[in-house]
């Protein structure tokens, strides 16, 4: 990068600086760049392991874009960024100001003034960084070693572009896993993720809780492959991620010996996914964390002729299905003394299996309200599968 001499950037990365420290920055769009393989980039402000940054987003011709995170020195570092673009648009919650290059060096900045004054004045709004959190989830960056070894992001940090709804997929996974925190103990937490597969989110779940959140876990991963478990366990041995365990069985035979506090599961296909739920809840699981894959069973068996205004057209059917399927799940285990919710993990064009079905052990349920949820649970599986006779 070059360091052009220019006063009208200096003031505006000194400008910069004070937003930032007055939280008042919301983004820097930088266009018309000198580089002639990119588009433009954005900087905004992000939390990430709950600390502050700025995050620089350049966009390239070849509709890549390229991530990288600064957290310190924001005016020195912003200000060999600004070298390269001829226009920048900041936009804070007190004004925008634009600096603009001509072609023959001619430097214009304009609106810095104005913000500076109703800086020192002291009355304007802040930007959380959980506002662009909710844009997209940084418990992730894309620099994790484990992202890089899983070859989720390359070696600069960038995501891969074939693996950027997966990532998505497991930084949301993790977003959910932060809210049900308080659920958990406090240190010395067990995992199981159970129907693994190639297991990008245990890796992120132990990520999390080894080295963001600095808590002592063991996580046990099950999936029936073989082949994955191994290559699994070889990557863990690398990253010295040595609280993990991976165990090649079928889950509906695998014996918990931890106590669960954490089952999670993602895309656990068909009935496999009612396998986990079972093994969680049967083990007193704290907290249980599934995201469902494709679902036949129901499709199949159901038998129900006061549904069959639906059940005829099999779009609809497979739908309903899909929703009495989750639905069930749900109330089992509401039966069985947890609090239950059906949440979204990630936009739903990524991926249509979005559902999150989260439970949470209750304490102190009354029998009776239990017992009446089975008989519930019950007469809805005899309705649907025509048992009522
Ligand atoms: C669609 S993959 C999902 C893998 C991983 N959770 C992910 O999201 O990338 C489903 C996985 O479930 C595993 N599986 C299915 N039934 C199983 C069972 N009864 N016991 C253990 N693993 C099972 C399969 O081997 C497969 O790896």
């Amino acid at each position: 990068m070059k360091n052009v001499k220019s006063e009208a950037l200096d003031s505006l990365s000194n400008l910069v600086a004070l937003l930032v420290k007055d939280k008042a920055l919301k983004k820097i769009v930088l266009s018309k760049p000198d580089a002639s393989d990119e588009i433009k980039s954005v900087i905004s402000p992000k939390l990430i392991a709950n600390e502050y940054n700025l995050q620089i987003e350049t966009f390239s011709k070849d509709n890549k874009a390229y991530h990288r995170n600064i957290k310190e020195n924001f005016e020195k570092e912003i200000r060999l960024v600004f070298d390269n673009y001829s226009q920048i648009n900041v936009i804070s919650t007190v004004g925008e100001c634009q600096f603009m290059r001509s072609k023959n060096g001619k430097e214009t900045l304009i609106g810095d003034k104005k913000i500076k004054a109703k800086l020192s004045n002291g009355s304007f709004e802040t930007v959380s960084e959980n506002d662009n959190n909710k844009q997209k989830n940084y418990i992730l960056s894309g620099n994790e070693d484990f992202l890089k070894k899983l070859g989720i992001s390359d070696e600069s940090g960038r995501i891969r572009d074939k693996m950027q709804a997966k990532f998505r997929q497991i930084n949301k996974f993790v977003e959910h896993i932060e809210s049900i925190l308080d659920k958990l103990p406090k240190d010395n937490v067990n995992i199981y993720d159970l129907c693994c597969g190639k297991s990008y989110l245990s890796f992120a779940v132990y990520h999390y809780f080894k080295n963001v959140l600095k808590m002592n876990v063991q996580m046990i991963c099950v999936d029936l492959k073989s082949d994955v478990i191994e290559y699994c366990s070889n990557v863990a041995n690398r990253l010295g991620f040595d609280e993990m365990q991976f165990v090649c069985g079928d889950i509906i035979k695998y014996d918990m010996k931890l106590k669960p506090h954490l089952v999670i599961s993602l895309h656990a296909c068909d009935i496999a996914t009612d396998i986990v739920l079972n093994k969680a809840s049967e083990n007193g699981a704290d907290v249980i964390l599934s995201t469902p894959c494709c679902h036949h069973e129901l499709n199949h068996t159901i038998n129900c002729e006061a549904l069959s205004f639906v059940t005829k057209h099999s779009m609809l059917r497979q739908k309903m299905c899909d929703a009495l399927t989750d639905s069930l799940r749900l109330l089992k285990l509401e039966s069985e003394g947890y609090k239950v919710d059906a949440l979204e993990l990630i936009d739903p064009e990524d991926t249509p299996k979005n559902i999150m079905l989260r439970a949470i052990k209750k304490h102190n349920v009354s029998k009776d309200k239990l017992n009446e949820l089975k008989e519930q649970y019950k007469n809805i599986k005899n309705f649907l599968l025509g048992n009522n006779a």
